[in-house]
């Protein structure tokens, strides 16, 4: 799964949901993380949990991705995930907010290596789990854990490691260090996956060129922009710098309302819908206005009409 160094959508909660996978893997993410799922909501057959795993036929292979922090919950709520269609898990012990942590998950398993360790051990138990993990370089500077975190997941058979070099203190500011992570990777016996700061197609082949690195991952970067991973593989494939026209554009942003309603209905949808609309309008003239008026438009007609405005021949170059 790693030998081609994919380009992937990162995990981000409340983003990542089956619309916006679908959408960056037509763009050409060759793979894509769900939301985070909680273990232990998806043993005691939280809905919302459930329903949050779903795959999606367009987003094969499907990596999920759950946390928690008892091993055996883990372990389960990994089977649960395996027979609902997911063919690999990842788990995630790089959260840094507080909700997660307090319950001992996420970035909190940066301070129990043993605990860790632990999950990675439960999940290699025959029959082994099909598993990654998504980790930061450690708590705060002065304690990396990165390199012990990375011989862990190497010898409990972990398909590859996902770091955010950052520290859990950082939460989501300061800049990702790539030299850490370089240096941990080229010593490394699991393929290493980097994420972090990849905003521009230069960026990522930057990123895709050091040595070690086995893929990397696209957070932040995709929202508003899920082309983005095109605008990367036309460089790296074709050495061409290339970008959607307003038409694309426009076309991918009405494209992401319909799945959005398919996928929560018009009330629903139309909340999430407003969010990536803001990240969309970024940029383009007129930007501000949209915005502002995008709260006063309370169904998905009226939103395609303000869209269509907003793009309309005079009104973008
Ligand atoms: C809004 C938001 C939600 C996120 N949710 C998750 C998550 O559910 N699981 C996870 O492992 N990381 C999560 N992350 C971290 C990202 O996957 C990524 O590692 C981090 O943002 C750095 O990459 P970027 O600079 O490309 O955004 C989240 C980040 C953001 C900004």
């Amino acid at each position: 799964m790693f030998t081609q160094k994919p380009i992937i959508l990162a995990p981000l909660a409340g983003l990542s949901d089956r619309p916006f996978r679908r959408l960056c893997r037509t763009f050409g993410a060759d793979l894509a993380v769900s939301e985070m799922i909680s273990a232990k909501g998806l043993v005691y057959g939280d809905r919302k949990s459930r329903i949050l795993l779903a795959p999606d036929v367009s987003d094969k292979p499907y990596w999920a991705q759950i946390f928690g922090s008892d091993p055996e919950i883990i372990r389960e709520a990994a089977q649960i995930a395996l027979e609902t269609g997911a063919d690999l898990i990842d788990i995630n012990m790089g959260c840094p907010v507080r909700k997660v942590v307090k319950t001992g998950a996420g970035a909190a398993l940066l301070k129990e290596p043993e605990l860790a360790q632990a999950i990675m051990r439960t999940l290699n138990r025959a029959p082994a789990i099909p598993y990654t993990v998504k980790t930061r370089s450690g708590w705060d500077a002065q304690e990396i854990v990165l390199e012990q975190f990375i011989k862990m997941a190497a010898n409990h058979n972990a398909k590859a490691l996902i770091c955010h070099p950052c520290t859990a203190k950082m939460m989501f500011s300061g800049r990702a260090d790539w030299q850490q992570l370089t240096d941990a990777a080229q010593n490394a016996n699991l393929p290493i996956i980097g994420s972090g700061d990849i905003n521009d197609p230069q960026t990522a082949i930057k990123a895709l060129s050091r040595p070690g690195l086995a893929g990397i991952m696209l957070g932040r970067g995709t929202l508003g922009r899920p082309w983005i991973f095109r605008e990367i593989k036309e460089l790296l494939q074709n050495g061409r710098e290339w970008s959607p026209d307003p038409e694309l554009k426009r076309k991918t942003i009405l494209k992401h309302g319909n799945l959005l309603r398919d996928e929560y209905g018009e009330k629903t949808g139309l909340l999430f819908y407003r969010k990536h609309l803001a990240w969309y309008s970024k940029g383009l003239t007129g930007a501000a206005a949209f915005r502002h008026h995008l709260f006063t438009l309370n169904s998905f007609a009226e939103l395609e009409n303000a869209i269509n405005d907003l793009f309309s021949d005079s009104a973008q170059p």
